[in-house]
């Protein structure tokens, strides 16, 4: 008779343990730890014959036949695609996460409109088939190609998919699905261990392209165990920013092609819809001219964007005068500050400042350093900076400006957009004469 044995298990990478541990020996998470009740079935029947076990035969590389169909399909969707590399892999496995409510059973069924031709079988564990109806009403998809399935079963999802054989499975999403012989609850690590592995199994040898859907943890991560993200051939992240329309879509690793590629969205009143030109997106879209104000270009993946920086510097009532950055790391925006008041002569004690990223972005390339100095003089001057100048730059703790990757692409999109002129490093090596170009190589030439 199987025996029932409770264990401890971490909900991060799955390392078991007969105690409640407060930090996980493996990989050193805090509080992952919960109770699972494992089923120990007779020792016996686990004893391996060495002499009966299949020979498993090793290949040669070169004599290993290319899989024919192992062709790329396109979504129609371009941006999409452009994150995927090109279009989806045949019998790929990949992983799409993101908050609730960013977007990612939109973007699943609006694949589906987008492509009437291709069969797309979609597990819905999250809502019921009329509530799916209904959203494809909002989005536009009558869905003859579209075949909806509540049950979340995980034996009868692969009958379900081994049945249609659909160009492509969406698991909407991996936390509700479960296999009856595992005794623990959806969404632990277990099931999703278990249903990932059966779904991989399918993907690989009945070469169906899966699309699970995966929650995110609090911090941002997959939900579930490490291992998953492991198992799959590529992993999106959907983002964005709950008072902001855009959405970002993220490929974080792909077998198949580059990962860091950046698609963007924008959720409409009818679905999600393809934005080919974000830096329109993220300009503000006043012609006046503020003071604080400073463009810069960032790069997104292979992207570049152009972004505004805006930064308002004003008499403190307080002691201590506040710092506070929207988009834009804290600690940066500190240090930056620190470096303006020591080489670039200006003082910004006794002021509060605030710095803000336009259109809700979060940025993280250096680039933007020089363009956030140049917003913060700008206000503290009281200094228009003209919107046809373009600030790209790394700054050291030294005042110097360092290069910047990239330089030739930042360049054209800012010539794209009309700006005129551009504020760069020394030694910045570029080719082009689209824009008047003004090097520099401590930020003491310009302030
Ligand atoms: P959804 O795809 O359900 O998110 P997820 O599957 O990631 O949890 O997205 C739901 C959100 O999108 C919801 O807040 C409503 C909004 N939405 C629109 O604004 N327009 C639309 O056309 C649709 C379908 C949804
Ligand atoms: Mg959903």
């Amino acid at each position: 008779m199987a025996k029932q044995r409770v264990q401890f298990e971490c909900g991060n990478c799955g390392h078991l343990s007969a105690k409640w541990l407060g930090v996980c020996p493996s990989c050193n998470e805090w509080n992952t730890y919960s109770e699972v009740v494992h089923k120990k079935e007779s020792s016996k029947k686990h004893k391996v014959d060495i002499s009966t076990v299949e020979t498993g035969d090793a290949t040669r590389l070169s004599d290993v036949k290319p899989n024919q169909n192992s062709d790329r399909f396109s979504t129609n969707l371009e941006e999409l695609d452009r994150v995927l590399g090109g279009g989806l892999v045949r019998g790929s496995f990949s992983l799409l996460g993101g908050d609730p409510g960013i977007g990612k059973s939109t973007l699943m069924l609006q694949v589906a409109k987008k492509c009437p031709e291709m069969k797309i079988l979609y597990i819905a564990g999250e809502e019921s088939a009329s509530q799916i109806k209904q959203r494809a009403g909002r989005i536009g998809l009558i869905g003859d190609n579209l075949f909806v399935s509540s049950s979340t079963q995980i034996q009868q999802v692969v009958t379900q998919a081994r049945k249609i054989k659909p160009d492509l499975l969406v698991i909407d999403s991996i936390q509700t699905v479960f296999s009856e012989q595992l005794t623990s609850l959806p969404g632990s690590v277990q099931q999703i261990r278990e249903c990932s592995a059966m779904l991989q199994q399918i993907a690989k040898k009945e070469n169906i392209t899966t699309m699970m859907i995966g929650h995110v943890t609090k911090e941002g991560d997959i939900a579930g165990p490490r291992i998953l993200e492991h198992m799959v051939d590529t992993v999106l992240h959907f983002e964005g920013d709950k008072n902001h329309l855009y959405r970002l879509l993220r490929c974080i690793k792909n077998r198949f092609g580059p990962a860091q590629e950046v698609g963007v969205f924008e959720m409409k009143e009818h679905g999600l819809e393809e934005v080919s030109n974000p830096s329109a997106l993220f300009m503000s879209d006043t012609e006046a001219e503020v003071s604080g104000n400073a463009i810069t270009c960032i790069m997104e993946g292979t992207r570049p964007i152009l972004v505004e920086v805006q930064a308002l510097v004003s008499p403190s009532n307080y002691g201590t005068p506040q710092r506070t950055s929207s988009g834009f790391d804290q600690r940066r925006l500190s240090l930056l500050i620190a470096v303006l008041e020591k080489r670039g002569g200006l003082s910004l004690s006794g002021q509060d400042v605030y710095l803000n990223i336009a259109g809700g972005l979060k940025i993280s390339d250096t680039a933007a350093d020089l363009a956030v100095l140049t917003a913060l003089a700008s206000s503290l001057n009281d200094k228009v900076v003209s919107k046809s100048l373009l600030f790209i730059g790394e700054v050291g703790l030294g005042g110097e400006l360092r290069k910047v990757s990239f330089a030739e692409q930042r360049l054209r999109e800012a010539a794209k957009m009309g700006l005129k002129k551009a504020v760069l490093p020394k030694h910045t090596a570029v080719n082009q004469h689209l824009l008047k170009l003004r090097p520099a190589a401590f930020i003491s030439d310009l302030f």
